[in-house]
């Protein structure tokens, strides 16, 4: 843990020590605190007893075909069931009761397709796309329980999808659609998943960017357990097909009747496996269920966001590949019979207004991003956001990453129009919602804290000891209390499960994240302690990219840091020993070979920003890499103590073989 620790860079630190020092606060206006939906007393009533104020949110936000007894079942942790004898469907939750209960015409869904083109869904239309899909699903042999990869751009099908998978109790695992052909066929096979959902393409800045290839590569090979594969028509770009096997979405799902009775499914019944990046090479297939999972989302959509599902028109910039567009996209808006608007493409696309242009035409009300956005528009500069007419935002979100003050502050003034609150959203894949957040009409918030547990969630910072620290304080986040959208397991692997989250201290989930608490305990966020980095809010682990690199031919070992960068949060820097002749090939060629082959293992989103070729890695007498001093050299400074080093002379030769 220490070695661990010690990643914390110098620069963290300094940072870390502006942070503290931040006194600026804004509280909630008076109309804004009259008219929000937490009420003050919450904290209270939730802290009172914690499995009661969940089961009242189950109860009043989801509708239940068989009530439940008990709401928390810890019997035999670190397994958690919630509402478990509890019947629901998640789709009917989402779907059938809002057109039941008289909102068939409120729109559902907003699309607006990067080319410019537009789609809106009412509820009563998203029912009958979802029923269709569901028997489209279940014509081809889909039944509960079964695992369907979904490999999708940003369109409404994609959560047309995941409903019908939920519908008809079949397990969705979404595999964004950045991951490369490999990442795919290991998601596939980890899962044996039985149909896989995709489309020949998208767009990306105006061209064609296809989807249907990596499919095609994922399942060349024999042995795997996917029997159809249903495409969407997107780009119309020519695609390679497998007669039998492939069907064109708009003819199987088009000519599916509409008509499909949804089943209730338990509280337990799983609703679906989202892959992520551990400390290890292999990513971990986390598992959700269901009330508890949607309980939590609908709960925290509401009281975080002040969702008022009549007039708001809620905007979530996540990609459905990411479980927060699994939660905050397809899940909690539509629970919760909200407005949303969803875009297929970049934010600069075709010119860097496009975001708030989009704010402008649909008056979204409650923005959800990730820092990193923030900060590519600060350096696109405030002249541009501008030109729209922002006035109707007045909830702005954050998450994947800690934000800075001063992209908080840019965040609040240039686009909150120094009025809309801020709520900084901390939560992982594993938690499946939010976490710590401030409450918008109770919390004063604070530039670049996340501040205070989400009511009902027991969130603490603990030393190496797993004792609690005081009020200016840093230690390590951990969870006190089992939660209602907790992670239900790894996928087939319990005992990683446990190794994982609950070893590391008695009876706390670890959550990898270091965090301080200030004098008001207020809770700020440091980032990773483990080996797992954040780019540009995409998580991803160091280990996982060495394997990348180490299996081409050239490489002897490698060497993964992720470097602080002002953008992206972190970015990937690989060192690199190169194998017998490959060491005489010219570098820039060999280095744009790796960065292409990790682009192809993984993913363009892992492509290390730099490349270096050294002649040694430093290891400690038990082998273990001191990334410590490579994220030194990585970030530009003077390495730091390198005296455990099995051999003392290595950052030397590293030093002069990058000067040379
Ligand atoms: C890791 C989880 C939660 C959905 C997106 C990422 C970091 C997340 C914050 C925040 C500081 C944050 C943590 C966490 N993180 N939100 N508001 N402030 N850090 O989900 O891919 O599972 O990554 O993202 O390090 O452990 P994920």
């Amino acid at each position: 843990m220490t070695e661990a620790n010690g990643n914390q860079s110098a620069a963290t630190h300094d940072a870390l020590e502006n942070l503290l020092q931040e006194n600026r606060q804004f509280p909630p206006s008076p109309e804004f605190a009259a008219a929000a939906v937490a009420r003050p007393g919450i904290y209270e009533e939730a802290a009172a007893d914690r499995p009661a104020f969940w089961a009242k949110q189950a109860r009043e936000l989801l509708s239940w075909e068989r009530d439940f007894e008990t709401a928390l079942d810890w019997s035999d942790p670190p397994f958690a069931k919630w509402f478990s004898g509890g019947t629901l469907n998640a789709a009917y939750n989402a779907l059938d009761r809002h057109v039941e209960n008289g909102l068939g015409d409120r729109v559902a869904i907003h699309f607006e397709g990067e080319p410019g083109d537009t789609r809106s869904y009412t509820y009563a239309q998203l029912t009958e796309e979802v029923k269709k899909a569901a028997n489209a699903f279940e014509s081809l042999g889909v039944s509960k329980g079964d695992r369907v990869a979904v490999y999708l751009p940003m369109i409404p099908e994609a959560v047309i999808t995941m409903l019908a998978c939920a519908r008809i109790g079949a397990v969705h695992s979404v595999v964004f659609g950045g991951f490369s052909a490999e990442a795919l066929r290991s998601r596939i096979e980890d899962a044996e998943a039985k149909l896989v959902v995709t489309a020949d393409g998208t767009f990306r800045r105006g061209k064609p960017s296809a989807l249907k290839p990596a499919v095609d590569a994922a399942l060349a090979e024999d042995g795997h357990t996917v029997s159809s594969v249903v495409v969407v028509r997107r780009n119309n770009e020519p695609v390679d097909w497998t007669a039998g096997r492939d069907k064109w979405w708009d003819e199987t799902v088009g000519s599916a009747s509409a008509e499909h009775t949804a089943v209730a499914h338990d509280a337990e019944h799983p609703l679906f496996i989202l892959y992520t990046s551990g400390t290890t090479g292999k990513p971990k297939g986390i598992l959700h269920t269901t009330g508890g999972y949607l309980t939590q989302c609908a709960y925290t959509h509401r009281a975080v966001f002040d969702l008022k599902p009549e007039t708001d028109v809620f905007w979530c910039t996540a990609d459905i590949g990411w479980v927060t567009g699994h939660s905050y996209v397809t899940y909690a808006p539509l629970i919760n019979g909200a407005t949303q608007l969803m875009y297929e493409g970049t934010p600069d696309s075709p010119h860097q207004g496009r975001w708030w242009e989009l704010v402008q035409k649909y008056k979204v009300s409650i923005l959800y991003t990730a820092p990193t956005a923030i900060r590519t528009m600060m350096k696109w500069g405030e002249d541009i956001p501008a030109r729209y007419d922002l006035s109707s935002l007045r909830v702005l979100g954050s998450v994947g990453e800690p934000i800075n003050p001063e992209a908080w502050m840019w965040y609040r003034r240039v686009i909150g129009g120094d009025k809309a609150p801020i709520v900084d959203t901390w939560w992982q894949t594993e938690t499946g919602a939010h976490m710590i957040a401030p409450l918008p009409g109770i919390t004063a918030t604070k530039p670049g804290s996340a501040q205070v547990p989400v009511p009902g969630i027991a969130v603490d910072i603990v030393d190496e000891t797993g004792a609690p620290v005081p009020n200016g304080h840093g230690g390590y986040l951990v969870i006190r209390e089992p939660w209602p959208a907790m992670l239900r397991g790894i996928w087939g692997d319990p005992q990683r499960f446990k190794d994982t989250y609950w070893s590391r201290f008695e009876g706390m989930y670890f959550a990898g994240d270091g965090a301080k608490k200030d004098d008001d305990g207020d809770i700020w966020l440091l980032g990773r302690v483990d080996d797992v980095m954040n780019v540009s809010g995409h998580r991803l682990s160091t280990t996982e990219i060495e394997s990348a690199l180490v299996s081409h031919p050239a490489v002897a070992e490698a060497a993964v840091v992720g470097a602080a960068d002002e953008t992206t949060g972190e970015a990937v820097v690989a060192f690199v020993i190169l194998r017998g002749s490959a060491a005489e090939q010219p570098q820039e060629e060999i280095t744009a070979e790796l960065r292409e082959h990790v682009g192809k293992e993984i993913g363009p989103i892992a492509k290390p920003r730099r490349i270096l070729i050294v002649p040694e890695l430093p290891k400690t007498r038990s082998g273990k890499i001191m990334r410590r001093l490579l994220k030194d050299i990585a970030e530009g400074r003077e390495a730091g103590d390198a005296t455990t080093l099995a051999d003392n002379t290595v950052m030397t030769q590293i030093a002069n073989s990058l000067k040379g």
